[in-house]
């Protein structure tokens, strides 16, 4: 059984202030049986885990595939693991669009959170030229085998992939069920192909794009949907508690 995840991702918005303002309004609120996550923006990590509710994990949005050095503005696995962050987005298609991050240095960076005991949620997903070019699944293909070469998972509660087609990114234009079930049915299959079949099996797989309270349900009904990686959406407390309780 796949424990369902629901993920926050805050992007560049909340200031510090704000974010504990949200962590006090969803104290008490959030379902046990869900994995309740919010990935924020660095500079106010330190605070969230310090003063995270129960039930509220606390993930990063990104981290540098390197332990420390000249990297001016950058922010190491080893800081983050020192500050008690528990997850760390990476490979966003807005890293890979605005800050050059490819499937190599992604690969590095998975390889460098695990042994940095943080847990990768490993963004894929297609452009729209790519979907309407029927290249979806080479793209996906693609990413992850190349996410994931090399990387030994020996607990894959701690290796989240999340499915994110770029065309439903904060579009409003959701990637509907039984498209998002496609693309993670198949993602399972080449996580089998490249791993095994236990890993496979036991992997989280998520559908970010456009997820919102009034259709998160359509996508947790799916077999190989196991949560979702949220946007905007995330922003609002009443609405990130509706989210993760809806998630089960
Ligand atoms: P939206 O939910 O705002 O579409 O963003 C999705 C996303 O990029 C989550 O990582």
């Amino acid at each position: 059984m796949r424990k369902p995840m629901l993920a926050g991702n805050w992007k560049m918005n909340k200031t510090r202030d704000e974010a504990i303002q949200f962590e006090l309004a969803v104290a008490d609120k959030l379902p046990k049986s869900v994995d309740c996550v919010v990935c924020a923006p660095a500079i106010i990590l330190r605070d969230l885990v310090k003063r995270a509710p129960e039930g509220l994990k606390i993930g990063a949005q990104n981290m540098h595939e390197k332990e420390s050095g000249a990297f001016t503005g950058e922010i190491s696995p080893v800081m983050l693991k020192d500050v008690g962050v528990e997850y760390v987005i990476i490979g966003h298609s807005e890293r890979r669009t605005y800050y050059n991050e490819t499937d190599q240095k992604v690969n590095e960076k998975i390889k460098k959170a695990l042994e940095f005991g943080l847990k990768p949620i490993v963004c894929v997903g297609e452009t729209l030229e790519e979907r309407e070019g029927n290249k979806t699944e080479a793209v996906l293909e693609t990413q992850v085998t190349k996410a994931l070469e090399g990387v030994e998972i020996s607990n894959t509660e701690d290796v989240i992939i999340a499915y994110e087609p770029i065309w439903a990114i904060g579009t409003g234009k959701n990637a509907d069920q039984n498209t998002a079930e496609e693309a993670c049915s198949y993602i399972r299959g080449i996580v089998e192909k490249v791993q095994s079949k236990k890993v496979a099996d036991e992997i989280r797989i998520l559908y970010g794009g456009s997820v919102k309270v009034n259709n998160i349900k359509d996508y947790m009904q799916m077999p190989n949907v196991d949560g979702g990686l949220v946007g905007g959406a995330s922003l609002k407390a009443d609405d990130f508690v509706e989210l993760c309780n809806k998630a089960i």
